[in-house]
């Protein structure tokens, strides 16, 4: 077992945001993470998770196909803002396979695996999640296409 340094420095980076509900460790193995994904989601409703590591090319990098798999809808444009920026700092983000998407009302949001990675990336979508959670928890009146969903 290694130690995490990625997670603590997820919260510590968040908590100026709000607190942070839950922390988990969850072995390499797609459906361990499946599980803890819905578990967070679907009980204990959580507004956004963060997942570290396992975006790679390594044979146990199988982080986003387990997002895949629970996500019901994809949200492309969080995973290309955190590469597009992430591209400006080292090439090696394209390595990263990384995905994000929406399961019931909450965001799930991978990051890659180290700390700086996971620096780099929080500073991207950080000022997009306040909205993102107001709009997915359904306090807000929004107009959407044809339909109107809110309060
Ligand atoms: N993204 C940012 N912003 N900064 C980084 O240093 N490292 C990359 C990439 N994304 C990096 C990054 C590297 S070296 C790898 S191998 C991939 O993320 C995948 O990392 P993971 O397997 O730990 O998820």
């Amino acid at each position: 077992v290694c130690e995490d340094k990625s997670g603590p420095l997820i919260s510590e980076i968040l908590s100026t945001l709000g607190k942070t509900e839950k922390y988990v460790l969850v072995p390499d193995e797609k459906e361990e993470i499946e599980k803890a994904l819905i578990h967070l989601c679907d009980e204990e409703k959580i507004n956004v998770v963060f997942t570290t590591g396992g975006t790679g090319f390594s044979p146990r990098d199988i982080t986003p196909e387990a997002t895949k798999a629970v996500i019901e809808k994809d949200v492309p444009g969080i995973a290309e803002a955190i590469r597009q920026k992430s591209l400006e700092i080292t090439e090696k983000a394209m390595l990263s396979r990384a995905v994000s998407g929406i399961r019931k009302n909450s965001l799930i949001i991978n990051l890659p695996g180290s700390p700086k990675a996971v620096k780099e990336a929080l500073e991207v979508v950080i000022p997009v999640l306040p909205r993102a959670v107001e709009v997915l928890s359904g306090h807000t009146l929004t107009c959407g296409g044809n339909y109107w969903a809110g309060w």
